[in-house]
């Protein structure tokens, strides 16, 4: 049978674990080895039975962890150091296209990120995702925004309007869909949810633009096709039908 390995590290005069310099370290205050024992009663030592190295090590190990913690707690804005110390604010009820729906978000999560990811609502799209594209736009309550820079938790409350909501229930398409089909809007199509419902918007608050009032509308939908006479010339048209 064969010699177990401890056993013959043993004999072979080899420690089972390599030794530890710090267990034969004594330490002695530096207070002390110039001075000599002047205390009574003697010096604290941290390095007591109560406190081990080991324990030491784990203490400034746990206080770093606090410390990132709560500096990601005063990192938040308020509404958000509010609700992740209060966790169950995550749940949200979005009344989206007309239905109610309970999602569970993080309070950094943004409008468009829930739309597409948590809802399955893919037709609005990210472009930027830092408000300057507008292919985002959504509408709450009736009014053009940009869901990409938008907390869901600021829409509670709020109904909410994708591009999923503007046909009715049959399918039939809205008018300004319609409209820039007709028109010949759609070029590659990323941009164009998002003007539907800038358009949508518009014409909701005011049925008859004006043209320019038309472009202002748009203004904050940019077309990488470069199809904005397009656009324009369906927004007028949806408002001669609408
Ligand atoms: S993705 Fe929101 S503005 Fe560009
Ligand atoms: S149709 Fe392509 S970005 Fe507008």
């Amino acid at each position: 049978m064969s010699e177990d390995a401890p056993n013959r590290a043993a004999k072979l005069g080899i420690p089972e674990f390599p030794p530890d310099p710090a267990d034969d370290f004594e330490w002695v205050p530096a207070t002390r080895q110039v001075a000599g024992d002047l205390s009574e009663p003697p010096l604290i030592d941290w390095r007591t039975a109560s406190t081990s190295r080991r324990a030491f090590l784990r203490g400034v190990v746990c206080s770093g962890v606090a410390v990132s913690a709560s500096a990601h707690l005063f990192t938040l804005r308020p509404g958000e150091a509010r609700a992740a110390v209060r966790g169950v604010e995550r749940l949200v009820t979005l009344h989206i296209n007309g239905r109610a729906r309970r999602v569970d978000v993080p309070p950094s999560e943004t409008l468009a990120q829930t739309i597409r990811y948590r809802l399955g609502l893919t037709g609005t799209k990210i472009g930027c995702n830092r408000a300057e594209c507008g292919a985002c736009t959504v509408l709450a309550d009736d009014v053009p925004i940009y869901s990409c820079s938008t907390l869901t938790h600021q829409v509670r409350g709020k109904a909410i309007t994708t591009v999923e909501g503007v046909a009715e229930p049959d399918g039939t398409l809205h008018p300004v869909q319609q409209a820039f089909i007709d028109e010949l809007g759609p070029q590659c199509g990323f941009c164009t949810p998002g003007q539907v419902m800038s358009a949508v918007g518009l014409l909701k608050k005011n049925p008859n633009p004006t043209v320019d009032q038309a472009r202002r509308a748009l203004s904050g939908n940019l077309c990488r096709c470069g199809a904005y006479h397009h656009y324009l010339a369906g927004v007028m048209h949806a408002a001669g039908r609408t």
